[in-house]
């Protein structure tokens, strides 16, 4: 049995008042997919922001759940996302006060993150309705999303053509596929941006999800959470994940690192090898394990800290601290900024590619 494409259908219309002018925006259509695999594993995006609204993955027993954090209404998304299941662009993680240098001239870009820059600026990838073309092949189901950013666009140099392609397998994977062109020199560091609590449905913390990162190294940061530009290893500290270790084991330990992201907020500088998982994550309770593959030399592991119970989500699910995390694979953070990390820099004639892989398998 191949996997199938349920088509799509008309999720809501925006009827959202703006508060700050009084003025209702004119109802524009957003369209919902929704991907199934022969396995039954199913996940539902729109194309607004990419933003992936369910994911459903069997547990040891074969019973499904929806594994990632999000709202039921698109206003919600709209209003006070903070950046649930979308694409992130064009620079995931932040940018030292919005600002750098680039062939001699300086770009200013948006604090909206303390100081820094964050996730593309007041209107990142996250926020826009990207064109949606769905395909089928034999074991796989996907949708390719195309999005041109103008130049200019959040402040930063040059069109950009952005292509992000989500594909399901049969092998229970779902791959996320970048490419992008521009006409100029500009930044671009493109990630995707769920939260994940395999237990299912959102409803109890991550602290026992049990963690591998293959990662000698992170990056330490600043208390803004911009790295140092040290690449430091992780042995004896908080962030030695090498051997499987639980979220909650360490993350109360005195640690100035830990104290400066709340918790885990940091890039981990991953060990490059053939055929090499980039990280991996089991949750006991359920038996389901989430493996990540990447040819990104980064990843920020993000234990939700910043979720504190003031967002109702899906199912009326009230997300407290630490109740979601994220593994957004990525170049490391200010990098337009840290001549020394690998560039993210792409220039007219080049190709920027990435792809992550998340497989959902399950122990016994
Ligand atoms: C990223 C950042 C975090 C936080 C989340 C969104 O993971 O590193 O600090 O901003 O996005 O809340």
């Amino acid at each position: 049995m191949t996997p199938r494409l349920c088509g799509w259908c008309l999720l809501l219309v925006w009827t959202t008042a703006c508060e700050a002018s009084s003025v209702t925006r004119e109802p524009e259509a957003v369209s919902v997919y929704t991907l199934k695999n022969a396995r039954g594993m199913e996940v539902r995006v729109i194309d607004y922001g990419g933003i992936i609204l369910s994911l459903k993955v069997p547990d040891r027993s074969g019973h499904f759940a929806d594994v990632v954090l999000g709202y039921e209404a698109l206003a919600d998304y709209e209003r006070s996302s903070p950046y649930f299941g979308a694409i992130i662009g064009r620079y995931g993680n932040r940018i030292a006060r919005g600002r750098f240098t680039l062939d001699g001239q300086t770009y200013t870009l948006a604090t909206n993150n303390g100081p820094n820059h964050l996730h593309g600026g007041v209107k990142g990838f996250d926020k826009v309705v990207w064109d949606v073309a769905p395909f089928e092949r034999g074991d796989s189901v996907g949708l390719v999303f195309r999005y041109t950013s103008p130049d200019g666009e959040e402040g930063y140099p040059g069109t950009l053509q952005a292509t992000v392609t989500y594909t399901l397998t049969d092998r229970n994977e779902l791959v996320f596929d970048y490419h992008a062109t521009t006409d100029r020199a500009t930044p671009v560091n493109l990630t995707q941006h769920s939260y994940f609590n395999l237990a299912g449905d959102g409803t109890n913390d991550i602290l026992g999800h049990v963690v591998t990162l293959n990662a000698d190294r992170f990056t330490p940061v600043d208390s803004t959470l911009i790295p140092t530009g040290e690449m430091k290893s992780v042995s004896g500290t908080p962030f030695d994940f090498r051997t499987p270790t639980a979220v909650g084991a360490r993350i109360e330990q005195v640690d100035q690192q830990l104290r400066y992201g709340r918790g885990y907020d940091h890039n981990l500088v991953l060990n490059k090898g053939s055929d090499t998982l980039a990280a991996q994550v089991y949750e006991p309770t359920s038996g389901r394990v989430m493996e990540i593959a990447t040819t990104e030399p980064g990843l920020q592991f993000y234990s939700g800290n910043f979720l504190d119970g003031t967002l109702r989500g899906k199912h009326g699910a009230v997300y407290r601290h630490r109740f979601g995390f994220a593994m957004e694979t990525q170049h490391y953070p200010d990098s337009p900024n840290k001549p020394a990390f690998p560039s993210t820099i792409l220039r007219p004639g080049e190709q920027y590619r990435s792809r992550t892989i998340y497989k959902f398998t399950v122990q016994p």
